[in-house]
């Protein structure tokens, strides 16, 4: 989702010719194959999109994998990018690699702060071990290897599992389905009270460029809209973008989770960034992927 949406961010840029490997063609995790593309390829700048990611089910069942998997590619990209003379690397973080208390709204000093959630220890692990790398190579190279730490982002190329999909895409499916279905009520998980922050993934990649243009850019930056709602706000948003008519319930049985999680974005305000697209506007382009991806039978689920 992310890499493509940098893509077609950058291909309005003029003067930039992009390099990009389908999984198919270049695993990461195959460090000759990696070290041969830098080589060949000399490019002038990276943007980090590839990872292993995943819910919490998929986090906390297969931590060996997301810690290992993700400690490779970074290990591979990040070294053969350096010896291939790559002078500006963009890594991508995230917001769930913040520990598990952090301080809301959060800041960029609360990484390692406190205790990590358990549930996706090994992936912030091995993310938290990207960063730093950047940072390390940073300080002691004087290579411009910095890093973004991503909201929940939503948008074009999202995940519609029916199980393991973010709440957002969750939603737009549910949503859709029940009005397809008329069924008369939607029931979505706990009250409804968290409150979540989204970003939609254009926003990001054009945060991204925003952070390549900066001299100096901070090791790393949240990247959010610095806006949450609760999760009902959202569930009646979305189904008024879908145009479902029924009635929206909660099921106080099911956890909640954690009461909210917002991130401050004042630093990288203060770069003379802001996000410009609306939940609404937002979710209105998802859906309208959606529906042409369904119809094409080309929805992603896995
Ligand atoms: N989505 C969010 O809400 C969110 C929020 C914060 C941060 N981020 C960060 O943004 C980045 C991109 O996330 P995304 O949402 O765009 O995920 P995504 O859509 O799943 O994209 C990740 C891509 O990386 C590929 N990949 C994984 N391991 C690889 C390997 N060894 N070699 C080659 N390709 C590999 C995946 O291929 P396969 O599909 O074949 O595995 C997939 O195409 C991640 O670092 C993530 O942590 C995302």
């Amino acid at each position: 989702m992310v890499g493509s949406a940098v893509c077609r961010r950058l291909q309005s840029e003029a003067g930039v010719r992009l390099i990009t490997r389908t999984r198919a063609e270049l695993d990461l995790e195959d460090f000759d194959a990696v070290e041969k593309l830098f080589k060949s390829e000399r490019p002038e700048a990276v943007v980090f999109a590839a990872a292993r990611v995943g819910g919490i089910h998929a986090n906390n069942t297969y931590p060996v994998e997301f810690l290992t998997e993700n400690l490779n590619a970074q290990l591979a990209t990040i070294g053969a990018a350096y010896r291939s003379g790559v002078k500006r690397f963009l890594f991508l973080g995230s917001t769930c690699i913040y520990p598990r208390m952090a301080k809301q709204p959060i800041t960029e000093d609360q990484l390692l702060a406190s205790p990590l959630e358990p549930t996706n220890e090994a992936y912030a692990l091995a993310k938290i071990c990207g960063l730093k790398l950047c940072e390390y190579y940073r300080r002691q190279y004087g290579v411009l290897y910095h890093s973004a730490m991503p909201t929940n982002l939503y948008g074009p190329g999202d995940n519609y599992h029916p199980e393991y999909s973010h709440v957002l895409p969750a939603l737009i499916r549910r949503f859709h389905e029940a009005k397809e279905s008329s069924a008369p009520n939607v029931t979505i998980w706990g009250t409804g009270s968290p409150r979540r922050e989204f970003l939609y993934v254009d926003d990001l990649a054009d945060a991204l460029v925003h952070l390549l243009g900066q001299t100096n850019p901070p090791d790393w930056v949240n990247v959010g809209s610095g806006r949450d709602q609760s999760i009902l706000e959202l569930a009646h948003l979305v189904a008024s973008v879908v145009g479902y008519p029924g009635e929206i319930l909660t099921d106080p049985s099911k956890p909640d989770g954690t009461p909210r999680k917002l991130t401050d974005i004042s630093l990288l305000k203060s770069t003379g960034w802001k996000p410009r697209t609306d939940l609404k506007t937002g979710v209105e382009q998802t859906y309208e992927d959606f529906r042409s991806h369904l119809a094409a039978g080309s929805l992603r689920s896995v």
